[in-house]
């Protein structure tokens, strides 16, 4: 039995950097989820694939050539996308709102399905995104939800963005970060929810590395 650890929550809480700590700490495997559906997103919006054509959408899904490599400076990974490195295209507010749209579609959260579990690996593996402890790791033995305010989160995100040079302001990301987080939870599949054995985690006011050390905490009794 394979170990995994999710990491679940709303946009801006923080998943990235404490899922990537943790991943170090444990030597494990990382799942950026969120990464996936940006990947897929870009590569249907560069086709110009619609969200109804569900048939190009599948096929799609089920030949995404995509591609993670490991880079400590990076949250943890580098994307690429048809053998060309995505990684600051993927995280771009635009392709979070393509993403969270695509995301809606259960037949095409099915098919990524199988591309998730498959990063379930010896000795273990650290898995961030929404759906991660109450869908794609259900047996997960280790189950965190992180939650924190939707102010702290836009700030969270802005930092974030800058610090990639990216441009944007706060109430314009607060906008962003709430509209996100009330399609994800109110959507039919998979939506935003803390799984029932989950340990909910309140950020607002932790630092970085207190969170981390509460999870770690989980993993290690
Ligand atoms: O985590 P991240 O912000 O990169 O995710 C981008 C979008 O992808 C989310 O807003 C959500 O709609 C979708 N997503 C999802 N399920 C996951 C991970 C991400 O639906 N497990």
């Amino acid at each position: 039995m394979i170990p995994v650890l999710t990491i679940d929550g709303p946009s801006g809480v923080g998943k990235g950097t404490v899922a990537n700590i943790v991943a170090n700490q444990l030597k494990w495997h990382l799942l950026d989820s969120g990464a996936i559906y940006r990947a897929f997103a870009l590569a249907a919006s560069k086709r110009n694939i619609h969200l109804d054509n569900t048939k190009e959408l599948l096929d799609l899904a089920s030949n995404l050539n995509l591609r993670f490599e490991s880079d400590p400076a990076n949250n943890g990974l580098d994307v690429y996308l048809d053998n060309t490195e995505v990684s600051s295209e993927l995280r771009t507010e635009k392709t979070a709102e393509l993403a969270s749209n695509f995301a809606m579609i259960g037949a095409l959260r099915e098919s990524l399905l199988i591309r998730q579990q498959q990063f379930r690996k010896l000795p273990g593996l650290v898995a961030d995104g929404r759906d991660m402890g109450t869908v794609v790791f259900k047996d997960a033995p280790y189950k965190v939800f992180l939650t924190a305010n939707a102010e702290e989160r836009a700030k969270r995100r802005l930092k974030q963005l800058h610090e990639r040079g990216i441009a944007g302001n706060i109430s314009h990301t607060l906008e962003e970060v709430k509209n996100r987080d009330e399609r994800d939870a109110s959507r039919k599949h998979s939506p935003l929810r803390p799984s029932e054995e989950a340990l909910i985690i309140d950020t607002s006011d932790l630092t970085v590395n207190e969170v981390v050390t509460r999870v770690m905490a989980l993993v290690k009794v």
